[in-house]
C-alpha cells in the first residue's frame, strides 16, 4: 500500500460547543450534538516522503495547526514523514469547519497507512487533537460529542437516512476568518461575564435536540437550534474585545430566512465561528429557500448540503 486517500464532510453543529474544559485543549465543556454535511467534500491523500510536505487546495503551504498535530501524533505512534495532499470542495477556513474533515480525514489516512487499527474512539480522540469537532466528522449522520461521558464521548445517535433534512448555506464571505475559534473561545472563557448561564443552559438544549432529533420534530429542533445559535454569538459577543463573527450579507441572510419564517416555511438558521449562514429545512422547502437566499442583496452564493453518510477510505 502506497497512498491512503479519505473523503469526509465537514460538519453542522446544532447545539454547539464554545468554550473547553479548564486546564484541557481538547475537551468542550459541554456537549454537542452535529450533521454531517453531505456534498461538501475533504479528500486527503496521504504517501510516505523525506520529509513532511503539505498541499493544501492546490499550493504548497506551511500549516502550524497540522505540524503541531503531527508532533502530537508521533509523540503516541512512531510515524515517517508523509506527503500530504488535501482539498476542499467549499470555501476553506470561513466558518463552514475545514479544520473539522481535514482533521479527520488526515486521521484516517494515518491510521490506513501505518495500519494503526485505531477504534473508533481513539480515531475521535486523535482527530481532536486536530480541532475538537473534527472528532465529529469521524461519523455520518447525527452526532453527539459529550465529555460527560468520557470513555464513549463521540457517538453516532443516528444514521444519514433517519431524517432527510437539507442544508442551504449562504456563502456571505470567502475570506479567511480573523480570530480562529480556539482564540475566540479561549477569550470568551477568560472575558465574559456570561459564560457560567453558558454552561448551565448548554446540557438542557443538547438533551432537547437529542430527543426533536429522535423524534424527528422539525418545529422542536427549529426552536432549540436557533436559541442555542443566538445565545453562542450573544456570548461571542460578550467577549472582551466583543467577537463578532457576522458582515452585513450575514444579517441579510439571518433576516431573509426570518421572512420565509413569517412567511409559514419551516427553516430555521444556524451559524458558527464566521460569517457565513446555514438554513435548515425539509427537503419539499428547499427549492424556495435557496431561491430566496440566492436572490438576497450579500450573499454570494449557496451550497446545498444533505445529511452526509460519512468517511470513506481507500488506498492504492
Ligand atoms: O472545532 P473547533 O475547536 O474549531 O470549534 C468549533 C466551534 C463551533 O463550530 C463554533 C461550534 C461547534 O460545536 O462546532
Amino acid at each position: 500500500m502506497t497512498t491512503v486517500t479519505a473523503c469526509t464532510n465537514p460538519n453542522l453543529a446544532l447545539i454547539k460547543y464554545w468554550g473547553k474544559k479548564s486546564g484541557y485543549c481538547d475537551i468542550p465543556a459541554t456537549p454537542s450534538l452535529s450533521i454531517a454535511l453531505g456534498g461538501l467534500t475533504t479528500t486527503t491523500t496521504i504517501h510516505e516522503a523525506v520529509e513532511d510536505t503539505i498541499e493544501l487546495d492546490g499550493r504548497m503551504v506551511t500549516d502550524v495547526k497540522i505540524e503541531n498535530w503531527l508532533q502530537k501524533v508521533r509523540a503516541e505512534y512512531s510515524i515517517p514523514p508523509i506527503a500530504i495532499r488535501s482539498e476542499n470542495d467549499f470555501p476553506t477556513a470561513s466558518g463552514l469547519a475545514s479544520s473539522a474533515s481535514g482533521f479527520s480525514a488526515l486521521t484516517l489516512c494515518i491510521d490506513g497507512l501505518f495500519s494503526l487499527r485505531l477504534d473508533q474512539q481513539k480515531l475521535c480522540w486523535l482527530a481532536r487533537q486536530g480541532s475538537v469537532s473534527a472528532a465529529r466528522s469521524m461519523y455520518g449522520g447525527f452526532v453527539s460529542l459529550d465529555p460527560r461521558t468520557m470513555e464513549t464521548d463521540c457517538v453516532q445517535l443516528q444514521n444519514f437516512d433517519h431524517w432527510d433534512l437539507r442544508v442551504v448555506v449562504a456563502v456571505c464571505d470567502t475570506h479567511t476568518k480573523v480570530t480562529s475559534s480556539t482564540e475566540g473561545m479561549a477569550r470568551t472563557v477568560e472575558t465574559s461575564p456570561f459564560y457560567s448561564s453558558w454552561l448551565s443552559k448548554t446540557d438542557q438544549d443538547y438533551e432537547d435536540c437529542k430527543l426533536a432529533v429522535a423524534q424527528k420534530n422539525f418545529a422542536r429542533l427549529s426552536e432549540i437550534a436557533e436559541l442555542n445559535c443566538f445565545r453562542m454569538h450573544a456570548l461571542m459577543l460578550s467577549s472582551q474585545p466583543p467577537l463578532l463573527y457576522w458582515n452585513q450579507n450575514s444579517l441579510a441572510a439571518i433576516g431573509a430566512i426570518r421572512d420565509l419564517q413569517t412567511d409559514g416555511v419551516p427553516v430555521f438558521l444556524t451559524s458558527d465561528a464566521g460569517p457565513q449562514i446555514k438554513a435548515i429545512c425539509m427537503p419539499e422547502s428547499l427549492a424556495q429557500v435557496r431561491t430566496v437566499l440566492d436572490g438576497t442583496v450579500g450573499v454570494k452564493r449557496t451550497i446545498v448540503a444533505e445529511i452526509g453518510r460519512g468517511p470513506v477510505v481507500y488506498s492504492d
